[in-house]
């Protein structure tokens, strides 16, 4: 079985290098990874917790997945949807809800951070916060294990949200009886570069220190000849390991490149050439992408069709899952009122070609319901005559089947 990887990008901004570098550029280099399944997401259910702009809601959907698409993601290879798409991933978020502890997200860091900024100041520790941001490792939970992932890559400041997605689906699992969930583990790249922004710190949209992905040429130079860099003159020897254009040449140069820029730091290259330098090695690498992203975004309609393309796949994933789980959680249909004998416990189920078979047991009639690999997904028991099974059983495929 192939490792399943996912990739959930929230739509509040627009991409920046410190994204490309940090997250869009080693995923879809991971996609191309032949043991490898992957899924990409635009989060944008997850947007409306911090952002309730709808404008820019819909412009960062949009250029993200444009993104995306620009850098080399192959929609027929991969599995790229937009979360709200999926209406599989809300109805999970409940039935999730209802077996995580509340403690476990009180616990939370993002909710933390914000109660305790409260706290700092006085102010009541809920003041300001919806309860979005209280749900949001539900949430979460529900993008991953909607799908079985296996592998979640993710920065370090995710990596608590993962284990919580294990530790509900453990909890749903071990409550329910069944090996309903995958349990999800992160993959932290750690030979990936955090990219420092233009005053040094760590490019975030939260220090409003990004240079953005797509800027053009020129104007993608202006922002690079103002990062910042300490005062000394040209001929002074540099240290590069102290450096951000250093840092930043290093995320886009080969190892060649990359030696000879640490010869020219040690040489006493002037701040405005290395500058120079840096956008121009940066600049061979984006341009082709860039002109691949000008085209994108001005057919906003093949993005949405790729969109619904990729969510028509996702779905067909997670309906029948959705289905085992209504089924395991007591959401059945009244009209088989007999108890239920066991339910599949495969965590995937394939392509359906179902098979019903209807059998005797002691003094009653039951049936089954087979996959194309003979597993059984349903069984239940006490019907009074063949016919009655045979109903329940075409019943049972139908809901199996739902697309
Ligand atoms: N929380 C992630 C972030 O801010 C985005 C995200 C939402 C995500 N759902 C996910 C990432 C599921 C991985 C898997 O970066």
């Amino acid at each position: 079985m192939k490792t399943r990887i996912l990739t959930g990008i929230t739509t509040t901004g627009t991409p920046h290098l410190g994204n490309y570098v940090g997250a869009i550029r080693p995923a879809i280099a991971a996609s191309h990874n032949p043991d490898a399944e992957s899924f990409f997401f635009l989060a944008d259910y997850h947007a409306l917790i911090k952002c309730d702009d709808p404008a820019r809601i819909q412009q960062s959907t949009l250029e993200i997945a444009a993104s995306w698409l620009a850098v080399g993601l192959d929609p027929e290879k991969v599995v790229f949807y937009r979360q709200s798409d999926i209406p599989e991933i809300p109805e999970l978020t409940w039935l999730l809800t209802c077996v995580t502890a509340k403690g476990l997200l009180n616990r939370a860091h993002a909710y933390k951070a914000a109660t305790d900024a409260n706290r700092a100041t006085g102010e009541d520790p809920d003041a300001g916060i919806n309860a979005g941001l209280y749900m949001y490792p539900v949430l979460m939970a529900a993008d991953i294990l909607a799908f079985n992932t296996n592998k979640v890559p993710v920065g370090r400041d995710q990596v608590q949200h993962i284990e919580m997605a294990r530790d509900i689906g453990q909890r749903f699992n071990h409550i329910y009886g069944g090996e309903y969930f995958a349990l999800p583990e992160a993959a932290i790249e750690e030979n990936v570069a955090t990219l420092p922004g233009l005053d040094g710190r760590k490019m975030s949209k939260s220090y409003n220190n990004t240079i953005p992905l797509w800027l053009p040429e020129r104007e993608l130079r202006k922002a690079i000849l103002g990062i910042v860099t300490n005062s000394q003159a040209p001929g002074e020897a540099k240290n590069p390991d102290d450096s951000n254009i250093f840092a930043i040449y290093q995320a886009f140069a080969n190892a060649e490149e990359t030696a000879a820029m640490r010869q020219a730091f040690a040489a006493g290259i002037g701040w405005g050439d290395a500058k120079q330098k840096l956008h121009k090695r940066i600049n061979v690498e984006l341009a082709p992408m860039r002109e691949r992203y000008e085209t994108l975004i001005a057919k906003p309609g093949e993005i949405e069709e790729a969109l619904r393309a990729g969510a028509k796949k996702a779905r067909a994933l997670a309906q029948p899952l959705l289905v085992r789980l209504r089924e395991a959680v007591g959401l059945r249909s009244l009209r088989e009122t007999t108890s239920v004998v066991s339910v599949a416990k495969t965590a995937r189920i394939e392509k359906p070609a179902l098979q019903p078979v209807v059998f005797r047991e002691a003094d009653a009639f039951a049936f089954k319901v087979l996959d194309a690999k003979k597993t059984v997904l349903v069984e239940r028991g006490g019907f009074a005559d063949p016919k009655s099974a045979m109903a329940a059983a075409r019943e049972a495929m139908e809901r199996l089947q739902m697309s």
